[in-house]
């Protein structure tokens, strides 16, 4: 599985890309309006660090404007993919951009119907959002499901990026379902690498370590 980070901030990006687990990133409006620089030039700077995909959000809605937005957006740099909302003109303007060779990402997909659309429409990427259907009551994870065994049963080429990752749990079920992708805020990557008994562990091989110095002499 793929592991992207959910974030526009240079520091976080950097310190997962130095973990050397980092295969691409994500941001979206909110997370770029968190870090109150100018976008484009933070995109530039995320595309410098990373060689992965980097996604980057249109704000149109009019499939013609997202296509020219997206066009202009595409020239910071060769790895930008183009995120664009799961809309029927959304589906309009994947279609024109995949058929340039502009690669996009679909997101705020909540549902199988919309994204059995979305792999027939020939999007590289779809990003169902899995927290925020937990959050309604729903089952995020479930949804994951469906779309891997519809996109198995019909060969569709989209990957699925696991969006609106929160914990743990999110990222184990994504791994043991098969998705291709999760994107992950920085502060789950770095719950992943923690388990008490590591730690306990650690401390008691130094200790043991210690006393047979000690004991030597
Ligand atoms: O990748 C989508 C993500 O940024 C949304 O996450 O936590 O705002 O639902 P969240």
């Amino acid at each position: 599985m793929k592991i992207f980070i959910d974030t526009a901030n240079l520091e976080e990006i950097k310190q997962a890309r130095d973990f050397g687990i980092l295969d691409g990133v994500t941001t979206n409006p909110t997370l770029l309006a968190r870090e109150g620089k100018p976008p484009l030039k933070q995109l530039e700077e995320i595309c410098r660090i990373v060689d992965g995909p980097v996604s980057a959000e249109v704000i149109a809605l009019q499939s013609d404007e997202m296509v020219k937005e997206a066009r202009d957006l595409s020239k910071i740099a060769d790895n930008i993919v183009i995120k664009i909302p799961l809309t029927l003109e959304g589906l309009k303007a994947v279609k024109i951009l995949e058929g340039e060779g502009i690669k996009t990402n679909v997101t705020l997909c909540f549902s199988a119907m919309q994204a059995l659309l979305v792999g027939k429409a020939g999007a590289s990427y779809i990003s169902p959002f899995v927290g925020r259907l937990d959050d309604i009551s729903d089952d995020g994870m479930r949804l994951i499901e469906d779309i891997i065994t519809i996109y198995d049963n019909y060969g569709f080429d989209t990957e699925i990026i696991v969006a609106s990752i929160r914990h743990p749990m999110h990222v184990y079920w994504a791994a043991k379902l098969g998705a291709d992708i999760a994107t992950i805020p920085f502060k789950t990557i770095s719950q992943l690498i923690k388990h008490p008994l590591t730690d306990i562990g650690i401390d008691r091989f130094l200790k043991d370590w210690q006393s047979l110095q000690d004991n030597l002499g």
